[in-house]
């Protein structure tokens, strides 16, 4: 008597969860595809990459598969496309200027690197979305061509030699500096920091040196650098390119340098870091008030994983 009744109750439920499930498809979220506008101006091998690994979340070309489309994970889907569609989407950004699409790549192979995208939860069912080695090495060869593109110029090097004396070398004449909109003091100090890493970029022609304090070097040794501690101070430094007679590519004249300073208290309005630009040789503050920040925490944003920075130590010094 009593077990009858059990399997009658243990059928109900079944019956009921599999009509759950069946008005569950039937609330399926509508995922439409909207005109192809303007779409990413790339060449086919770059384009190729992208439609298999991204285009499903980041085009109005998305196209699921079957298990996709059942509920409840066809929620999590579509959610997933609006949101990646409002950050980047590769069937619209064609009506931004070209080295702004560039940019937008710029960020996509940071993004590939870290093995942030494709999301991992999606590269899980769907594994043909993963980007091989190979494939990010056309990426990165489309962004970064290694032919240098700049005529060298004797006058410019000699006063770029000259700025470079002056800006790096100890016993130069200091400079009165005055603080960034939102107070952050410029530090003379970081030429004496460690170096962490060198990038150049395609975009705007600048070779970058990014420097870090003893904090930084010290959480980088103890593997503490997510969050980084407190004290935590990076520099990057820009110099624009400049090919010399033998058309190696060096630094030319002195363009900026940035600071993120970690204080997760007094810059917590600024995801915990005190950003800071100066320019030119006569390092004059970036920004007309404070809201400069904004560009600095959007752009970084993106590494919010990575507590907002975007450099690895080069290899040996983890
Ligand atoms: C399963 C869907 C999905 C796939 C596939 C995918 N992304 Fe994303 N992507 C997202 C979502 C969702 C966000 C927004 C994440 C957030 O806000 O944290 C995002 C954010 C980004 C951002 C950050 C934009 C910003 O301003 O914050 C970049 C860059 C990016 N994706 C690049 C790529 C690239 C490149 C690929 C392919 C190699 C890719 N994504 C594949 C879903 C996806
Ligand atoms: C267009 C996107 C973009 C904007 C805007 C931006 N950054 Fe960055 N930043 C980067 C990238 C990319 C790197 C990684 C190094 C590289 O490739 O040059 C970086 C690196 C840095 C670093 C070295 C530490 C790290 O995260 O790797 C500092 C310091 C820094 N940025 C400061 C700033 C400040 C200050 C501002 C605002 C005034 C700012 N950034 C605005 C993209 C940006």
């Amino acid at each position: 008597m009593e077990s009858r009744s059990n399997t009658r109750i243990i059928l109900w439920l079944a019956a009921a969860l599999f009509a759950l499930f069946i008005a569950f498809q039937l609330v399926q979220p509508r995922l439409v595809n909207p005109p192809v506008t303007a779409e990413l101006a790339a060449p086919p091998e770059v384009k190729r990459i992208l439609k298999t690994s991204c285009y499903n979340c980041h085009s109005n070309e998305t196209q699921l598969l079957w298990y996709d489309r059942i509920a409840p994970a066809s929620w999590l889907v579509a959610s997933d496309v609006y949101q990646a569609r409002k950050h980047l989407n590769f069937s619209e950004i064609g009506k931004l200027p070209a080295a702004q699409q560039k940019a937008a790549l710029y960020e996509a192979v940071n993004m590939i690197q870290l093995g942030a995208m494709p999301l991992p939860s999606y590269t899980m069912l769907h594994p043909q979305a993963h980007v091989s080695f190979g494939d990010l090495a056309v990426l990165k060869n489309y962004l970064n061509p290694p032919a240098p593109t700049l005529a060298p110029d004797e006058a410019a090097k000699t006063a770029a030699d000259a700025q470079y004396e002056h800006l790096i070398h100890a016993g130069a004449a200091p400079l009165t500096v005055e603080p960034a909109p939102n107070g952050v003091p410029y530090i003379p100090g970081y030429k004496d920091w460690k170096v962490l890493s060198t990038t150049n970029r395609f975009d705007n022609k600048t070779l970058r040196v990014i420097f870090g304090n003893d904090v930084a070097m010290k959480a980088i040794a103890e593997h503490h650098t997510n969050p980084w501690p407190d004290g935590t101070t990076f520099a990057k430094t820009a110099w624009f390119q400049q090919i010399d007679a033998n058309g190696d590519t060096k630094t030319g004249a002195f363009f900026q340098v940035e600071f993120m300073i970690k204080d997760a208290h007094k810059y917590a309005s600024t995801e915990g870091w005190g950003f800071a630009r100066w320019r030119g040789a006569d390092l004059k503050p970036y920004g007309k008030d404070a809201a400069f920040t904004n560009e600095c925490t959007g752009c970084h944003a993106p590494l919010r994983h990575n507590d907002y920075v975007y450099s690895f130590p080069l290899e040996g010094q983890q």
